[in-house]
């Protein structure tokens, strides 16, 4: 959707919270969470604020086809709403001007990651009626019917479809749903400001947080809350036996003597679709990485830290629990990781177009 100044299309009279925007300066876009327009600027650049597309505006797919988003709507008895029962992922697109495409970020990673979380659940119509072909054509068939050729995010849900009052994962029908969201910065990118959660971090015995269940972001909410409401950008969990695990959506590295440090796969984490691709930018820029355990005064000790997530992208923390990390500006292993990132997603790196399926 180009830039527009209609009064119709921008949906005048609309309140709008800050991921709704996105605002260029010069080459940088960022998410503004206040909208505050300074007149004369200090040095010239180009300024361009653009509301982004209305997703309640669109079509969706829900239970098998292609809908409007006012028709998508379950039962005050829905189980996916009663109990949290649904799985989910969340996948970014990104739209590349010069070559007038739009990359979806590793596809079939996504859709793998939610089979399996589907697995766990015994869902059997995703299982058996979605393979990935049917499952990346409906993402393309969105974008094309919606005519949306702008950055998005692509929200599938796989949920218990029953109205009934019992939580089981055995003789329920599911469902899948897939919209299409204009989501902005899920964080600050270029520096946040991180408090260590009060709230523990969901175990693989109570919910495996290796799958993503929707339920399980009730843990996320709670974190991320508190985080907030202390003025903070973000939350970093602990486990159980106080180590380090990851952000309330994101995963975690810190950097020690120029080695990046992230938790393993069974320190409790999502392996998040970004931490992979941050591995192997890592690898290719010859950045060691170690895998192990981290303490909560390694946070302090760190030189750098970085969070990744499709939401989150790749993105610097300055400051955890009120001390300054390392000199408390955005470190270069950090800044050059995310660079990389940023050209990866939009196809701006030959090494990366693996990632990228194309629209
Ligand atoms: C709890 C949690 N950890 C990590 C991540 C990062 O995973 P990914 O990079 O696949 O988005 C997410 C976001 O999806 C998350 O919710």
């Amino acid at each position: 959707m180009p830039p527009t100044t209609e009064k119709e299309t921008l949906n005048w009279g609309k309140i709008f919270t800050a991921d709704h925007f996105s605002l260029r300066m010069g080459s940088v876009i960022v998410s503004p969470a206040y909208l505050l327009l300074v007149s004369p600027l200090s040095k010239p650049c180009i300024l361009e604020v653009r509301v982004m597309f209305d997703h309640e505006k669109l079509k969706v797919f829900f239970r098998g086809e292609i809908v409007d988003f006012d028709k998508a709507t379950i039962s005050v008895a829905n189980t996916g709403l009663l109990y949290g029962l649904g799985v989910f992922t969340g996948i970014r697109a990104h739209y590349n001007k010069e070559a007038d495409a739009l990359y979806v970020f590793r596809l079939q990673e996504h859709f793998e990651r939610l089979r399996f979380s589907c697995k766990i659940c015994n869902y059997e119509t995703f299982l058996t009626q979605y393979d990935y072909q049917r499952f990346s054509q409906i993402i393309k068939d969105l974008f094309s019917i919606n005519k949306i050729r702008e950055d998005s995010y692509i929200r599938v849900t796989n949920f218990s479809d029953e109205n009934r009052v019992l939580p089981k994962f055995v003789d329920y029908k599911d469902s899948l749903s897939v919209f299409l969201y204009p989501l902005g910065d899920y964080v600050p990118t270029g520096g946040m400001r991180c408090k260590v959660s009060s709230w523990t971090r969901v175990n693989d015995n109570a919910i495996p947080a290796r799958a993503k269940f929707t339920g399980a972001y009730v843990n996320t909410a709670f974190a991320k809350t508190e985080a907030l409401k202390g003025g903070y950008d973000e939350a970093i969990f602990l486990d159980r036996n106080g180590h380090v695990v990851e952000g309330s959506a994101e995963n975690i590295f810190i950097v020690i003597n120029g080695t990046v440090i992230t938790p393993p796969p069974s320190s409790d984490i999502l392996e998040g679709i970004t931490r992979r691709s941050v591995l192997e930018i890592c690898k290719n820029e010859s950045i060691e990485v170690v895998e192990r355990e981290i303490d909560r005064s390694e946070l302090y000790k760190a030189e750098e830290i970085f969070l990744s997530g499709t939401g989150a992208k790749v993105s610097p923390v300055v400051e955890v629990d009120d001390r300054a990390v390392g000199d408390g500006t955005v470190g270069v292993v950090a800044k050059k990781i995310q660079d990389l990132y940023f050209k990866a997603v939009r196809g701006e790196d030959p090494r990366y177009l693996k990632w990228l399926t194309k629209i």
